[in-house]
């Protein structure tokens, strides 16, 4: 099936690793120029080389970052296409122990930029009446995580309504607003050092892989998704395929998201 995104100029923030890459990966393969983001430029200049993508090192809490990051797409594409709000960070932290900055944080990075980003490309999108826009949230934006900070379910809510207001407003101008809520997926955020693995190992006494098989085992499908998993079905929202569907937020969480809506 064509997914209709060659040539499409597209812009991927948190794409030096985990999921994001695997987003920005597809895209390539797809024929679609893609704009990667991220702050650690090392790996930014790594992944863009292994792809042949463009990059643009970038804080997206920065209030004048979306600017620049929409303006180097333009200068790099000409135009933009496709956004994917995908940078995101989790952490191991109790409620009483989260700070006031912690909570500031985690509202910068989940609402504040992906709000200013699709701000800055929405209306760029609309001119051309072709776009699309995937919020990457949470299964705990649907469902408050009982093991991740409580900063990071309420922000991934409330990326998921401003996803559904920025869905309402394009629709009717080609722009296609969606989010995706990811189950546990083995990404960097999981695995690397110092990571949500290592983090829980910690707090519990046991050991990362202990932490691995007991984390993916609650998932229904028994086992932590692959990052392939969550990028394809967000490339599929980024295509032409997603023509008819607007403000959804589609659950790639192994069935963990006990709802039937
Ligand atoms: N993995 C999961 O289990 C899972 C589940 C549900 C939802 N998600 C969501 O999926 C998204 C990707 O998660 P992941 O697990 O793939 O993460 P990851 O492996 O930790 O990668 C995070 C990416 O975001 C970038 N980033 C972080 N903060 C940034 C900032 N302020 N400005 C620009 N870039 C920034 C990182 O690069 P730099 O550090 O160099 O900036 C990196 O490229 C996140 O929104 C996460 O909440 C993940």
């Amino acid at each position: 099936m064509d997914l209709g995104l060659q040539g499409r100029a597209c812009i991927v923030t948190g794409a030096s690793k985990g999921i994001g890459l695997a987003i920005a990966r597809l895209l390539v393969q797809e024929g679609a120029r893609v704009l990667l983001v991220a702050r650690g430029e090392a790996a930014l200049r790594a992944a863009a080389e292994e792809l042949g993508a463009a990059w643009h090192a970038a804080d997206v809490t920065g209030p004048q970052a979306a600017e620049a990051i929409v303006a180097a797409c333009e200068r790099a594409f000409g135009s933009v296409d496709v956004l994917v709000n995908n940078a995101g960070l989790a952490e191991i932290r109790d409620l009483d122990e989260l700070t006031d900055a912690e909570w500031q944080r985690d509202w910068d990075l989940h609402v504040m930029a992906s709000m200013r980003l699709m701000r800055a490309a929405c209306p760029r999108m609309a001119a051309n009446g072709w776009g699309r826009v995937v919020n990457v949230s949470s299964s705990s934006g649907k469902r408050p995580s009982g093991t991740l900070a409580m900063s990071y379910s309420v922000t991934k809510a409330a990326q998921l309504a401003l996803s559904r207001a920025f869905a309402d407003r394009y629709a009717a101008q080609g722009v296609r607003v969606n989010a995706i809520a990811p189950g546990m997926a083995l990404s960097e955020g999981w695995t690397a050092p110092g990571g949500l693995a290592d983090q829980l190992a910690r707090r519990r006494g046991v050991s990362r892989e202990e932490v691995l098989r007991a984390q993916g085992g609650r998932l229904p499908i028994g086992r932590a998704l692959e990052v392939d998993e969550v990028a394809r079905i967000a490339v599929v929202l980024c295509s032409e395929l997603a023509s008819g569907v607007a403000g959804a937020a589609w659950s790639v969480d192994g069935g963990v998201h006990a709802s039937i809506v």
